[in-house]
């Protein structure tokens, strides 16, 4: 279960046998090393050294450690950029993006995948059946950097292919794209460029169909090395660990092609995303958010088919953060008895030492750069005894799904008619009143079987396609659908019958106007109270009685059998109350939590996690005898409990 980021090759030789003693008696398990080290391995064209890796394995085989290899592909060595510099990205502006950090390589270009496949066939035929090695992690962290999105001009013929693929001929993407409208029209599709450097904003269906294929470049890519490594080492899982949340490529469709899928998690790094409250003092910056965390749990749970890890896991201050705060003392056991909680197969720390040199010196280890364990060390070593005390039931499917869609985020980032229209924010929103009222969701695609769920939320879907509609129309519970939803053709037009388009089938309303406002300044009434909004307006026309009106008394959300429509972007507080109402309607027992504290199920076990300053109760209804922890939580604590089934 717990694991560790190393790298044999940033320490003497006589050190590694240390560590690696020192890891077994941590409790670690798994440990992950490679993925930076291609000019280790070789430092010059078709000359190798292996000697620390070598070692490694050795040890690690010799101590029990059991070995995730990480391909190195995501730091191309200077002499590979020498021999052929187009394999370098360039940016939206066109400039070149240089050697000297990481990630500097273009998804499309022919011969740097051919360079992969090379490297990665030499590594797997020196490791891939050593007997210390479990898994691979292919490349490192896919887009972080922001590198999905490259404007080379190998991305420019390797569009121009795509798009035949897609159109077959030139005057059915004239029509897809809405050419006519200022003179945009193409005769051959040898005239497309990348929708970067133009005068205003670009056509959005380019610009949408762009974001597909740097998407799709990025599953190419992986699924050239997870080809190499599936023959030459048989039995091992295959992984790579994602940006927490990142939604710049499908990460539903990379996953396809693994066999489980990790993240790297950093709650206090992204303490500031999705929400002002840490900058505001109503959170605090050193224990973070009580929902980020769970919510990228949750969404990788999904997106790895019930099977995820967390690969990357912080355990002190980072390096790259607007604030780098120390976790607060307990937090390191709390994140990792979290993850657990929602169903995590891997937990593991980043990274074992500090490293004293270049550029992350001032990111923390469990381990200073002297080898003196930092307070996050016995964290650790109370998690990993704990653990032998703790048998994990398998994770069960929740009540509730919540649908998410990377097509969804790229559809909003084409044209977000609005300073804070964010995808992200609106699910976060969703997603926190529901684990408010102490709910486990499922996060899930639109391909998922949605059929047994009591509720079914889904923040936006604005592409419809019949498939997801029909999906939809088998749910039994009820489907809470958020604004925009349905307000896009595949193609990225407004529909015919106006949004939201398909979903018509179901809910019988026509959206024939939208508009994006400050915060806070609209108002909605629900069952005699007044919420604020803002952000997000739709104007809806409809025979049906509305269950919610703006402060005009037109109405802001409908209702049609067990079908929802909110044509607002919502305030978590009234989220909070409809759910209430809403589950309750269904069947279901939401209980609401203090803000700070949160629960989660996993099988027949239930856990609490108290994310405030004060002590706080945990939810028993009565006594029950506790595996960790007890009935009161001091702050930053975990307890964990046996449900008791009928
Ligand atoms: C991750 C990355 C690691 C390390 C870490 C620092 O994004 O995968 O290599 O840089 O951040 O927090
Ligand atoms: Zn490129």
């Amino acid at each position: 279960m717990l694991g560790v980021c190393y790298y044999p090759e940033h320490w003497r030789e006589e050190k590694i046998r240390e560590d690696v003693l020192r890891m077994r008696d941590l409790g670690i398990e798994k440990v992950r090393v490679g993925e930076f080290a291609w000019s280790y391995f070789e430092p010059r064209p078709g000359e190798f050294r292996w000697q620390r890796f070598d070692t490694f394995f050795q040890l690690a085989q010799e101590e029990g450690l059991q070995v995730i290899f990480g391909t190195p592909t995501a730091t191309p060595p200077r002499w590979l950029i020498d021999r052929d510099p187009t394999i370098l990205p360039l940016d939206k502006g066109g400039r070149v993006r240089k050697f000297g950090s990481r990630r500097h390589y273009c998804f499309s270009h022919p011969g740097y995948r051919e360079e992969v496949r090379r490297i990665v066939t030499l590594l797997g035929e020196r490791y891939g059946e050593r007997p210390a090695l479990v898994g691979w992690q292919t490349d490192n962290e896919y887009g972080c950097h922001d590198t999905v999105r490259c404007y080379c001009d190998r991305c420019k013929m390797a569009f121009r292919e795509w798009l035949k693929e897609r159109y077959g001929d030139i005057d059915t993407l004239n029509q897809a794209w809405g050419t006519v409208f200022w003179s945009q029209r193409y005769n051959s599709f040898d005239e497309i460029e990348l929708p970067n450097l133009i005068v205003t904003e670009p056509n959005p269906s380019h610009l949408l169909d762009y974001f597909r294929f740097a998407s799709h470049q990025v599953v190419l890519f992986n699924r050239s090395q997870v080809e190499i490594l599936r023959k030459l080492s048989p039995g091992r899982f295959i992984t790579h660990n994602c940006v927490g949340g990142f939604t710049d490529f499908d990460h539903f469709a990379l996953s396809e092609d693994l066999d489980f899928i990790t993240w790297d998690s950093y709650p206090l790094g992204h303490a500031l995303e999705l929400s002002r409250e840490v900058e505001l003092g109503m959170i605090d910056c050193r224990v973070g958010h009580p929902d980020l965390v769970a919510l990228v749990h949750d969404l990788y749970r999904g997106v790895g088919r019930g099977r995820f890890g967390v690969m990357e896991q912080q355990v002190g201050p980072v390096n790259w953060a607007p604030y780098n705060t120390s976790p607060r003392q307990g937090m390191v056991r709390l994140w990792t008895w979290e993850a657990i909680a929602h169903g995590a197969e891997l937990v593991s720390y980043f990274r074992w030492r500090q490293v004293p040199f270049a550029q992350e010196q001032m990111h923390s280890g469990l381990l200073c750069p002297d080898s003196t364990p930092c307070a996050s060390f016995e964290e650790v070593k109370k998690v990993s005894e704990e653990l032998q005390r703790v048998s994990l039931p398998p994770t069960e499917r929740g009540p509730i799904a919540l649908l998410f869609d990377y097509e969804a985020a790229w559809v909003f980032g084409v044209q977000p008619h609005g300073e804070r229209v964010f995808y992200s924010d609106l699910v976060f929103r969703f997603y926190t009143a529901l684990r408010r009222l102490g709910f486990d969701i499922d996060i899930l695609p639109q391909g998922a079987s949605l059929k047994e769920y009591k509720l079914v939320v889904v923040p936006s879907l604005p592409i419809v396609s019949e498939r997801v509609l029909s999906s939809l129309q088998g749910v039994k519970g009820m489907v809470v659908f958020g604004p925009r939803s349905g307000s896009k053709t595949e193609n990225f037009h407004i529909p015919s019958s106006l949004p939201p388009g398909l979903l018509q089938a179901i809910l019988p309303l026509r959206v024939t106007g939208v508009e994006s406002l400050p915060p806070l300044i609209e108002k909605v009434y629900w069952r005699g109270k007044e919420y604020p909004a803002g952000i997000w307006r739709e104007w809806v026309y409809t025979s049906l009685q509305p269950e919610m009106v703006f402060g005009d008394g037109k109405g802001a959300a409908f209702r049609k059998g067990n079908y929802y429509y909110l044509a607002f972007w919502p305030e978590v507080e009234l989220l909070v109350d409809f759910f209430e109402r809403i589950t309750q309607e269904l069947g279901l027992c939401p209980v609401r939590l203090p803000d700070e504290l949160r629960i989660r199920r996993r099988g027949n076990l239930i856990f609490a996690f108290n994310f405030g300053s004060q002590a706080l109760e945990a939810p028993v209804s009565k006594e029950v005898s506790f595996i960790i922890g007890e009935k009161m939580l001091p702050p930053c604590e975990v307890a964990v409990w046996k449900e008791e089934r009928l």
